[in-house]
């Protein structure tokens, strides 16, 4: 049987019952922090320790959160449809919940970055990563995340995903960052698309789109129930 592809993209919301703050709700990270002083280049140029330091206190919280019942209904859903995630997350819950296709648009908290040679990637054991841990070839590691003012390397690969989907699912993103806000565009047009979020942004005009008005840990569940059951032929 050829499965239907299904492509949910995910924001912060979906690890908000884990634990994780969103970024823009009244008790987000931004409100918290300046983003120009934590997740710029030019705050890196200026204060390493600092980025740093924001970096593994969110990697500590990430170790400690759990997959919530959002991220386990959507690893579900891998039985009867060709599910790809596409997340602007840089936490690991949707891979811990047993998603296999998954997509990081922004980078991986868990992982590290030489600043010379981009191509080199690694695994950070442990949570800390800090000043003088360096690449096999002796730069300096730096977070492996994509910072305001960086290209966003993997939104191609993202929008060739997305075009090919049969079914689209938006799950808590306040779709104010482009270029991935833009990504739903690149659905072809008639796509049924799902927006879940309990505060969904009002002007976004999507088309086609049953907006779901609620948390993910408790609505995403119930349409995966009613996707599993419906006959999408
Ligand atoms: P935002 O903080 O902008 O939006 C979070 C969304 O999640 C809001 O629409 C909330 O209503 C919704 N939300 C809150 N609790 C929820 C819950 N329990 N279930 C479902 N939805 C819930 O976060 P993002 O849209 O993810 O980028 O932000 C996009 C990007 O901005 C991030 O990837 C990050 C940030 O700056 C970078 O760091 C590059």
């Amino acid at each position: 049987m050829i499965k239907r592809k299904l492509v949910a993209f995910t924001g912060s919301g979906i690890s908000a019952e884990s634990g994780l703050k969103t970024f823009r709700d009244s008790d987000g990270l931004w409100e918290e922090y300046n983003v120009y002083d934590v997740a710029t280049p030019e705050a890196w140029h200026r204060d390493r320790k600092l980025v740093l330091d924001f970096y593994n206190a969110r990697r500590r919280q990430v170790i400690n959160a759990k997959p919530n019942d959002a991220h386990i209904a959507l690893a579900k859903l891998e039985s009867k449809f060709d599910v790809d995630i596409i997340t602007q997350n840089i936490d690991d819950l949707h891979e811990r919940a047993g998603s296999t296709k998954v997509l990081h648009l922004h980078g991986e908290i868990m992982k590290s970055q030489s600043m010379l040679h981009r191509q080199l990637v690694y695994a950070i054991k442990g949570s800390e990563l800090n000043e003088g841990d360096l690449c096999e070839r002796g730069a300096q590691l730096r977070p492996f995340v994509v910072w305001f003012g960086e290209e966003v390397p993997m939104i191609r690969p993202a929008e060739h995903v997305i075009s090919q989907a049969e079914i689209v699912l938006i799950i808590g993103t306040s779709l104010q960052v482009y270029p991935a806000a833009g990504l739903v565009q690149f659905a072809r047009p008639g796509v049924k698309k799902y927006y879940i979020d309990p505060n969904p942004d009002a002007n976004i005009y999507l088309g086609n789109t049953e907006v779901l008005n609620s948390k993910a840990g408790i609505a995403v569940p119930r349409l995966v129930e009613r996707l599993m059951t419906d006959n999408y032929e």
